[in-house]
């Protein structure tokens, strides 16, 4: 076999991921895991020769890769608000859209010694952003997923963050007493896609844990428990936040209104798409 130099080891890696939409990018951050390398390497060595053993490592990545195992759990790492999160297939892998709901947290919450919960934390993304941004808030990060739990401990780790604890239960029941009225805010990225979705058989998804993406009543049941249970847990004029569907909206705020919520709006992404509601306890 000819040796290929880096650039031509990307670009026939690239020519072999034509299902992706961002193949290039692919074969870089999966040949820059197994080199253990930043990317802008590849502009400095273009034509560096690497050893077999480590050619073979990225080819098995490809191959992987082409039968469509997300990137993130291939180097078994995403970059969240900036913060490098450890991933696992035990979890979702955290997207740029739920940003927004980091977003709308730090502009509605303004108290300096404020205290919320993440619902459904997973690797811990939602609670690590916050906590980054406001050392001198209190987060609490709830995975009913005993090993999405331990993953987000380790993120929290990682980044030295200590201004947050991860627990498992399921959504509030086993949140302690003193959390009572005594929260600011209570955000979540809960699952919200019906299960006869035919997203969940496409990309990425088809690699997460249904239990991570999938809810009953048409996607809605999980937004309706955690509705019902943060009533008791969040104070006055207290705020809550969900991530949902681009269609589901109106059946959010409905759910809101419903529970006795005031001020309820739902706000779009980047992509124009509906995607969080939030609304204000009495
Ligand atoms: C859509 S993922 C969101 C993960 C993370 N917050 C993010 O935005 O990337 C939903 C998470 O909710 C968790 N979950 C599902 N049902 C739960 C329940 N009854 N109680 C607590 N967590 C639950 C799943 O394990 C999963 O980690």
């Amino acid at each position: 076999m000819s040796e290929l130099s880096l650039a031509q080891l990307l670009k026939s890696a690239t020519e072999k991921l034509p299902d992706s939409d961002s193949a290039s990018f692919d074969a870089r951050l999966l040949l820059a895991n197994v080199l253990n390398v930043n990317c802008s390497y590849f502009y400095t060595w273009p034509d560096k020769i690497i050893a077999p053993a480590l050619v073979e490592r990225f080819e098995q990545l490809i191959v992987r890769r082409q039968q469509g195992e997300p990137v993130a759990y291939l180097i078994g790492q995403q970059e969240f608000w900036s913060l490098m999160l450890k991933v696992s297939p035990a979890t979702l892998i955290p997207r740029p859209e739920t940003e927004l709901l980091v977003e709308l947290v730090l502009e509605h919450v303004k108290a300096s010694q404020a205290v919320g919960i993440d619902l459904g934390t997973g690797t811990g993304a939602i609670a690590l952003a916050l906590a980054s941004e406001q050392p001198h808030w209190q987060l609490l990060g709830v995975d009913f997923n005993q090993q999405a739990v331990s993953l987000a401990q380790t993120n929290q780790q990682q980044l030295a963050i200590n201004n947050v604890e991860f627990i498992q239960s399921s959504w509030l029941t086993k949140v302690a007493l003193s959390y009572h009225h005594a929260c600011d805010f209570i955000v979540s990225n809960p699952p919200y896609i019906d299960g006869e979705d035919p997203h969940l058989s496409a990309g990425d998804v088809r690699f997460e844990p249904k239990s991570a993406l999938v809810a009953a009543q048409n996607g809605f049941q999980d937004i309706i428990d955690i509705t019902k249970q943060s009533l008791n847990f969040l104070k006055p004029k207290g705020i809550i936040l969900f991530e949902h569907g681009f269609e589901q909206g109106a059946g959010v705020r409905k759910i809101l209104s419903n529970h006795g919520f005031n001020s309820i709006v739902t706000l779009p992404d980047l992509a124009g798409h509906d995607r969080v509601t939030l609304g204000f306890s009495a």
